[in-house]
């Protein structure tokens, strides 16, 4: 048997990625590895959407060299892999920069691991994969086995023509394109058979989803959530990450209609200036974001929303940073993502002229996480005192304890048999610690 680590970084299609990796893998007679020290193949799945998260893979790639050449020295051996965005977007430059590296593949042609570790093995051939051969992935990959607890990530679309200036992704997922959604609804069944109660279907643009049938007739993501809320063992239904340009009236209604699809929606803003929005290329202003806002609360008036924000895009204002915070004033988001503007290679932002100074990027990040926090804080202190119903998915930190969340996706600690386990109960709000409501069943 041979054992292997994967570490991930980066996004929830990252972990569902690595999963489907280790499936992979299995056939080959590679088991999960507690540590890199015990594995025989580590890989890298790596995020590149942040200067930082970049950083992080090359000093990983340092301490792993180390365990590599300590290993050899026993004759032993190790094949260090780095898959995912930073791959795709570095190819050959990673081994050009860390040698300890054999192997290279995008987030695109992993299904090509097999093929690849028996050319390391031969010592001959292309050591970097970083091509996008369309859906070609999803028809190599095995059924999906790993990585599924009672909440189950599942891919319906990659990729993304938006071309946000600021952003790497459709550079290193390449186009949108979208799985077929019989292949989806089998996916779904097999996850719901595995013991899945709550699908999450991933996408870098997951509400343009457009997904062709045997018949030729294109779904929307709205039709393909209607016909997984007919499995029964389904019993929630959340997606992510949507655009707000894509956000339909289907999609709205939906919402509305289908019971299992949860009141939440990460509905990324980046920013509240019509003039930076322009510059970012987002395709829609402000006030666009607030009528599509009011327009979704009128159809699901409990609906939360979460959003995430970039700070410091180069020529951003004090004003335009002041409205950034009245549109979060004006909205009030449950949670949310904000990130200091980074300048990624290749992107047209990062040629601005105009870059906002650290220190300055800094500071706004704090006023306005100081802002986000609060509204979160408030969106779970009004939680207290209510009734909720909580899907459980794992034990809790304490013995006796189960942890779920609520429509909300706010975690909520019970003290409950381990049985509840997949299951949704009525649950009693009782307290907020820290970022977790405690609650008593009913
Ligand atoms: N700098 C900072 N944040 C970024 N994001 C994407 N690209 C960048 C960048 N260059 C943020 C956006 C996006 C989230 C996934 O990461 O807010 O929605
Ligand atoms: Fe990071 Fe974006 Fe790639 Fe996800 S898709 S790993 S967030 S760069």
């Amino acid at each position: 048997m041979k054992k292997l680590f994967i570490k991930t970084y980066g996004c929830q299609m990252n972990a569902y990625d690595s999963a489907r990796m280790a499936d992979l893998l299995a056939p080959l007679g590679f088991a999960g590895a507690e540590a890199p020290a015990d594995a025989d193949m580590v890989i890298l799945n790596t995020c590149h959407i942040r200067e930082k998260a970049t950083e992080k893979v090359y000093s990983e790639l340092g301490r792993l060299r180390a365990l590599k050449d300590e290993k050899e020295k026993t004759g032993g051996r190790m094949i260090v892999a780095v898959a995912g965005c930073t791959g795709q977007a570095e190819g050959e430059e990673i081994i050009a920069r860390a040698p300890v590296v054999d192997l290279v593949v995008g987030p695109q042609s992993y299904h090509r691991l097999p093929e690849m570790i028996a050319r390391i093995a031969r010592g001959s051939g292309e050591r970097v994969e970083a091509d996008f051969p369309a859906l070609e992935k999803f028809d190599a990959l095995p059924e999906a086995v790993s990585g599924t607890g009672v909440s189950a990530f599942l891919t319906v679309q990659e990729g993304c023509d938006k071309f946000c200036t600021f952003c790497v992704v459709p550079y290193t997922r390449g186009p949108e394109h979208s799985r077929a959604p019989e292949r989806i609804v089998a996916e779904a069944r097999a996850l719901s058979a595995r013991g899945a109660r709550e699908i999450v279907l991933l996408g870098q643009n997951v509400n343009a989803y457009r997904g062709t049938d045997a018949h030729g007739t294109t779904w929307s993501l709205a039709r393909l959530i209607e016909a997984l809320a007919d499995i029964k063992e389904v019993l929630r239904i959340r997606y992510t990450t949507s655009h707000p340009r894509d956000m339909d009236e289907d999609l709205i209604q939906t919402h509305a209609g289908i019971a299992k699809l949860m009141p939440f929606l990460h509905l990324p803003v980046q920013s509240g200036s019509d003039k930076v929005l322009e510059a970012m290329n987002r395709q829609h202003g402000a006030d666009d974001y607030r009528r599509l806002i009011a327009r979704i609360r009128d159809k699901r008036p409990d609906m939360a929303f979460s959003s995430d924000f970039i700070v410091g895009f180069p020529g951003e204002s004090d004003q335009d940073f002041e409205a950034t915070l009245r549109l979060v004033r004006d909205v009030g988001f449950a949670q949310s993502f904000s990130f200091k503007y980074s300048a990624r290679p290749g992107t047209p932002a990062a040629a601005q002229k105009k870059q906002v100074a650290e220190g300055l990027k800094a500071q706004r990040l704090a006023i306005l996480q100081k802002l986000l926090l609060s509204q979160q804080d408030d969106a779970n202190k009004a939680a207290i005192g209510r009734t909720l119903d909580v899907l459980f998915e794992k034990p809790g930190r304490n013995t006796g304890q189960i942890v779920g969340r609520t429509p909300h996706l706010q975690p909520v600690h019970v003290d409950a048999p381990a049985a509840l386990i997949g299951a949704i109960r009525p649950v009693r709000i009782e307290a907020l610690m820290g970022n977790s409501l405690r609650g008593r069943l009913i």
